[in-house]
């Protein structure tokens, strides 16, 4: 497969945006927005902005963008990107006019793009800053192609950010948002792949690359190891695949760190989900190879936190398998026993997802884990109630679900709060075990939750469903077709933040 993204070298500059020496200059604009807010930027198109304006081909409108040529300035072209109302502007508009400002300008084969960043009263500089950054990262993307006929490809080499005025911390506020950014492209690209590629083994080597590369603690388990720690949930949803589960296992041990606090992150890391004996129907089967998104954001945020320093210790699960219909798998009315010791019995082969993050749950509280957050594409149900741009969390107690949700807002991940009441654990009951792996259709999101709860221990926990965002069907302005890299950012987000949250008391 050919290269699938590139990170460029960024700088921050003042200068006038006349003397930036680049290819094509990125200028947002707002709906009320005069020409004269734009200084000398309409005289060096030749009058050709004013006139778009005027016949409203440049409105301001979100994410509408027009490209023309410059003279006088050092560089060639302008793309100016709507950007909505000015009152509207916060740092998801910034991020976002930032990817499509950089699709433009990669359509139009440039290489070197400056970004001129208008002051906004929804964003602080250095929180804007740090959004462009990981807009026009994420906008230096591509889907894999397989295809034997090779597209010519253009990839931003720099990226000049240019703001009204120098402070102390925009040179940090840029780096952080260029590893948030490259770490979110490191998870679509897992996730994009098609899944006789990322089999589990392969999955939890490209892990080990990547948390290496980031000077994280690695261990791969295999089989025999599983199989030591009894992880009957994992095992047993392995067992139709001939392909072997894998655990991986990474830690990020900062020198300094806020005392008494372990975050736990778990990914669901199903490579491909067929369904097993409750056989998934053949349409759309083929988006199941992005059965492993959580896994991957778990991975790539513990990779970006370990580079930024996060001052907190981290541990990240990830249990690694397909779920296939084999003649040894799992068959409906099956009873497993977890690691922890709990029976399960197994209604639908197709819940799986949960099966293997309980095992490694438990896990990641045996490793010392104090703060649970686990990622998953869990449940077509949360998707139904949720659609496909927010995610569903769901947790307790509510002082931690907010925590979450507010690091998912500032990474522009959307999310949105469920209800975990204890009347829906009624719905999980087993006759002969200590309960079930489904609930039935009617809440089918939040019993998919709270069986996930029953192996939290009574540890502040939040599950993030990310079935719906995972992967975005249709293409936009700021998101092309394919994986989305949801989660990557929130996690990072949650763990800058931790000295914050680490003294707060959250008893459940
Ligand atoms: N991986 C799926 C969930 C999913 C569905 C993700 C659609 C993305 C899009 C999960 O393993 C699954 O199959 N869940 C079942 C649970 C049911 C059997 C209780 C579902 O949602 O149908
Ligand atoms: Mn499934
Ligand atoms: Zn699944």
């Amino acid at each position: 497969m050919q290269t699938v993204f590139t990170t460029p070298a960024f700088s921050v500059t003042t200068d006038h945006a006349q003397a930036l020496d680049t290819d094509i200059v990125i200028v947002p604009l707002f709906e009320e927005d005069d020409l004269a807010d734009l200084p000398g930027l309409d005289a060096a198109t030749g009058g050709e902005l004013s006139r778009a304006t005027q016949r409203k081909e440049v409105t301001g409108k979100p994410f509408e963008s027009f490209v023309t040529v410059l003279s006088g300035w050092k560089a060639s072209r302008v793309v100016v990107v709507g950007a909505g109302p000015r009152a509207k502007a916060d740092a998801d508009c910034v991020r976002r006019v930032a990817t499509v400002g950089t699709l433009a300008a990669r359509q139009r084969r440039a290489t070197r793009i400056a970004f001129i960043h208008r002051p906004i009263d929804g964003a602080s500089a250095e929180r804007a800053a740090q959004a462009i950054a990981e807009g026009v990262c994420l906008g230096n993307y591509d889907g894999g192609s397989y295809k034997t006929k090779k597209e010519p490809r253009t990839w931003i080499a720099s990226a000049v950010v240019r703001v009204a005025a120098a402070g102390g911390s925009l040179t940090a506020d840029v780096e952080r948002g260029r590893v948030l950014g490259e770490s979110t492209n490191q998870a679509r690209t897992m996730s994009n792949a098609p899944g006789n590629e990322l089999t589990p083994r392969v999955f939890a080597e490209r892990a080990r690359e990547v948390a290496q590369a980031a000077g994280l603690g690695v261990e791969v388990l295999d089989e025999h190891r599983i199989e030591a720690l009894k992880m009957g949930l994992l095992l047993g949803v392995a067992r139709g695949s001939q392909e072997p589960p894998r655990l991986v296992v990474l830690r990020h041990e900062p020198a300094h760190a806020v005392p008494g606090v372990v975050l736990g992150l778990i990914g669901k890391g199903i490579t491909f989900d067929t369904g097993g004996i409750s056989i998934k129907p053949a349409d759309n089967m083929d988006k199941m190879k992005d059965d492993m998104s959580g896994g991957a954001a778990v991975i790539c945020a513990m990779a970006a936190l370990s580079r930024l320093g996060a001052p907190v210790r981290c541990v990240g699960v990830v249990p690694m398998t397909e779920n296939m219909p084999g003649g040894r798998a799992v068959k409906p009315g099956d009873v497993l026993v977890s690691a922890e010791g709990k029976t399960v019995e197994i209604i639908n082969t197709d819940a799986e997802g949960r099966l293997v993050l309980g095992d490694a749950l438990w896990y990641a509280r045996q490793l010392g884990a104090t703060h649970l957050v686990d990622l998953a594409t869990l449940t077509g149900a949360c998707v139904v109630a949720l659609g496909k741009t927010t995610s569903g969390l769901f947790g307790t107690p509510p002082a931690w679900v907010t925590q979450v949700h507010s690091a998912s807002a500032r990474a522009g991940d959307r999310s949105w709060p469920m209800p975990v009441f204890d009347d829906y654990a009624e719905q999980l009951k087993s006759e002969i075990a200590d309960f079930t792996n489904t609930g039935g259709r009617a809440g089918g999101a939040i019993t998919g939750a709270l069986f996930i709860k029953e192996f939290a221990g009574d540890l502040p926990w939040v599950h993030m469903d990310i079935a719906g965002t995972a992967w975005a069907e249709e293409s936009k302005p700021y998101q092309p077709k394919g994986a989305t890299g949801v989660g990557v950012r929130t996690l990072v987000e949650l763990a800058l933040d931790a000295a914050a949250w680490g003294k707060l008391n959250l008893k459940p």
